[in-house]
């Protein structure tokens, strides 16, 4: 099938490589003209497993294209895909420029019938304003093609977006029962049939439910972990192990075990966003979503944990002091720091007169960017971008980790107590046993596991 892609950042690339490597013919637009070079010399733009032999397969074989040629893209695909950012507004709700931006260039464009897809997540009611913005366009222009606007959000897990893709839990699909919507239904069942070989994943729906069910589900994860985190800094106060609780609650099928990790609280580019425009969206039917409120502003005091834990370590005036930290995109596998954790106790350290060595497996140059746009130079000039993670440790008081990188799992601990000042580790994602540090010699200070009394 010919296909459109708008937006190429870490939905689009993903959802066109993908469908290429299906065997449909995919043209990806966006209108960064440097990111659009870059996939056309070969280049990828993201860190996200897997992907840059898919592009390069599927750009040998033809099937996948990139351009900043609006009328080229409009032209080419019968499906047009929406997967441009909705970023918060100042409000808190999703600024909605990108994708109305996108529907009036289809709309400026189309001779012919089109099934315009919502990918990106965006507020319920979204499908009526695209297709509005889609019909101005037409009508300004006397042109009666017909069109349909159907939902599909994503449910890509970044650091895993390519095998999610490929095999996902499900697929929401929702569309209208106009006979442009049986349409555009019958071609989204074919582009989604290879796909539901194994068992039927489909979840066919109205546009409206489709569109809330994203929110729902980001919300329900950004529930959990807001839930967990809030729990662990109580254990931490009676002497309890969240990760025992964890064990002991997540054995329950109604609970489960997923998503039950405390931490130094969550990031990226959805669940921050997706849970603020909820509770905005809600605002607008004047309901106030409580869970909502509270999920966020515990993840917000989440994030200021591990900082506030190495204050009460090493005391307000962090002047003179060094630290190392593992860890700065918001999660492992991917070179995103959108809201991550890592941002914050940066500043909090920085903030209390410290200076600080940072190590991230793929996120070096990206956090270089960010970091650049948080702090001052003079602030930036007490980072030290390190080669490795052992390259972090010479003259620091204490190791920091923040992301749950694979390569942080089993260290070289004798290296680590040899480097470090004192053997001292602050783990925001409880990647070690506080008895196996103890025993290794290390003062070990997790998240939720002050336990009392060891068994
Ligand atoms: N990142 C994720 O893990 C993830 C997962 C599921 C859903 N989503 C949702 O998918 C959407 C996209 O997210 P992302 O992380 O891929 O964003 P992104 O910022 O990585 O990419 C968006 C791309 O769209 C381009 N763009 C903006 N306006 C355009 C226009 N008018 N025409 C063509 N291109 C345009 C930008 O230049 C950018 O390259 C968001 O709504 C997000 O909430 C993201």
């Amino acid at each position: 099938m010919k296909i459109t892609i708008i937006g190429t950042g870490y939905v689009g690339l993903v959802t066109g490589a993908c469908l290429a490597e299906l065997g449909n013919d995919v043209f990806c637009l966006d209108v960064d003209q440097k990111k659009i070079d870059l996939l056309n010399n070969g280049g990828i733009p993201i860190h996200e497993p897997g992907l840059e032999e898919i592009v390069a397969r599927n750009r040998a074989a033809g099937r996948l294209q990139f351009s900043t040629d609006v009328a080229a893209s409009v032209a080419h695909g019968c499906l047009q895909f929406i997967a441009v950012g909705t970023p918060p507004d100042e409000d808190g709700s999703a600024d909605l420029q990108y994708v109305l931006a996108a529907a009036k260039n289809i709309g400026k464009h189309m001779t012919e019938f089109k099934v315009i897809v919502d990918k990106s997540t965006v507020p319920v009611g979204t499908a009526d304003r695209v297709k509005a913005a889609v019909q101005a366009e037409l009508a300004a222009r006397g042109d009666a093609s017909k069109f349909s606007v159907v939902s599909n959000p994503e449910f890509l897990k970044e650091g895993a977006a390519v095998e999610d893709f490929m095999r996902p839990d499900r697929i929401v699909i929702g569309y209208d029962g106009t006979p442009e919507g049986e349409k555009a239904h019958g071609l989204m069942k074919k582009l989604y049939t290879p796909f539901n070989r194994n068992h039927e994943r489909t979840f066919w729906m109205d546009v409206r439910s489709a569109e809330f069910t994203k929110y729902a589900a980001n919300a329900m994860l950004a529930t959990r972990i807001s839930f967990m985190n809030e729990l662990a800094n109580l254990a931490d106060q009676v002497g309890a192990d969240i990760e025992a609780v964890r064990h002991g609650i997540g054995s329950d099928p109604r609970i489960g075990h997923s998503f039950l990790y405390a931490g130094a609280g969550y990031g990226g580019s959805c669940f921050p966003k997706d849970v603020q425009a909820l509770e905005r969206t809600a605002r607008q039917y004047d309901q106030d979503l409580l869970i909502l409120r509270a999920v966020e502003a515990v993840n917000d005091k989440q994030k200021l944990v591990l900082g506030q834990k190495v204050v009460k370590r090493f005391g307000d005036d962090l002047r003179g002091k060094h630290f190392a930290i593992w860890g700065l995109a918001f999660k492992p596998n991917t070179d995103d720091m959108r809201e991550a954790p890592a941002r914050v106790l940066i500043k909090q350290l920085l903030d209390g007169g410290a200076t600080v060595a940072v190590y991230d497996p793929v996120a070096m140059t990206e956090a270089k960017r960010v970091l650049a746009l948080d702090l001052s130079a003079e602030e930036m000039a007490r980072i030290r971008f390190a080669t490795s993670p052992m390259d972090t440790l010479a003259a620091a008081e204490a190791l920091v980790i923040v992301t749950e990188w694979k390569a942080f799992r089993s260290p070289d601990f004798d290296r680590i107590k040899s480097s470090l000042k004192q053997a001292i580790i602050f783990d925001g994602r409880n990647l070690f046993e506080p008895e196996v540090m103890a025993e290794a010699g290390f003062e070990y200070h997790g998240i939720g596991r002050s336990i009392l009394t060891r068994v």
